[in-house]
């Protein structure tokens, strides 16, 4: 049984949707072990409650990111967490949590990576202008957005969209992609070469 620790900052709508797939089998051999913030009041961090969930508080309270990270690190390790699901938490991670779990952090963003990271990314994609854009799933490395990627989905703009409407879409899929990439994760079918995530029969 693999034991994720999700990390999240706000609604936690995704961690919801990988507490379901697990509920409802979709999502094999995993557990939710630890919900983590490091805002008390996320609403995310109430879900997991509600789900009789560990849901902890870890606030940075103008403590340094080293250390901050290193309390969270501790408390996963104490959960016994082997892989960790940044689902909506809006910190950086410092170079020593990302070593802490070498390449079992996951993150989702909001948009087809490399483009458009960073904040906003449904907001970024849509003044762009562009056709199609979508989620990402993917290793955490120390560079923001930027570690191997595991699974794209691709949704189209439509006409009528705005960045909201457009949003609101991207989410559906998320909540889709993130299950299915933790699936992959958690089955041990795969490699990494350089960036290039590669699943093994
Ligand atoms: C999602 O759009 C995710 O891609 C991004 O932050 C948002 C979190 O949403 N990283 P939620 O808290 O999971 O509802």
């Amino acid at each position: 049984m693999h034991k994720l620790g999700v990390l999240l900052s706000g609604r936690g709508s995704n961690f919801v949707a990988i507490a379901e797939h697990i509920a409802s089998g979709k999502l094999r051999d995993c557990a939710i072990a630890a919900v983590i913030s490091n805002l008390a009041d996320a609403p995310g961090l109430a879900a997991a409650r509600q789900r009789g969930l560990n849901a902890i508080a870890i606030e940075a309270r103008g403590r340094k990111r080293a250390e901050h990270d290193a309390e969270i690190v501790a408390c996963l390790r104490e959960h016994q967490v082997d892989l960790v699901c940044l689902a909506g938490y809006m910190r950086l991670l410092s170079p020593g949590f990302v070593q802490a779990f070498p390449q079992r952090i996951l993150n989702i963003h909001p948009s087809l990576l490399p483009a458009f990271p960073g904040l906003d990314a449904q907001t970024q994609a849509f003044d762009y202008g562009v056709q199609v854009t979508g989620c990402t799933v993917h290793f955490v490395d120390e560079q923001l957005d930027h570690g191997a990627i595991i699974l794209q989905k691709a949704v189209p703009v439509r006409a009528g969209d705005d960045a909201h409407t457009l949003a609101e879409r991207i989410l559906e899929q998320e909540h889709i992609a993130y299950s299915e990439a933790i699936g992959r994760v958690v089955s041990g079918k795969y490699e990494v070469v350089g960036r290039r995530y590669l699943p093994k029969s």
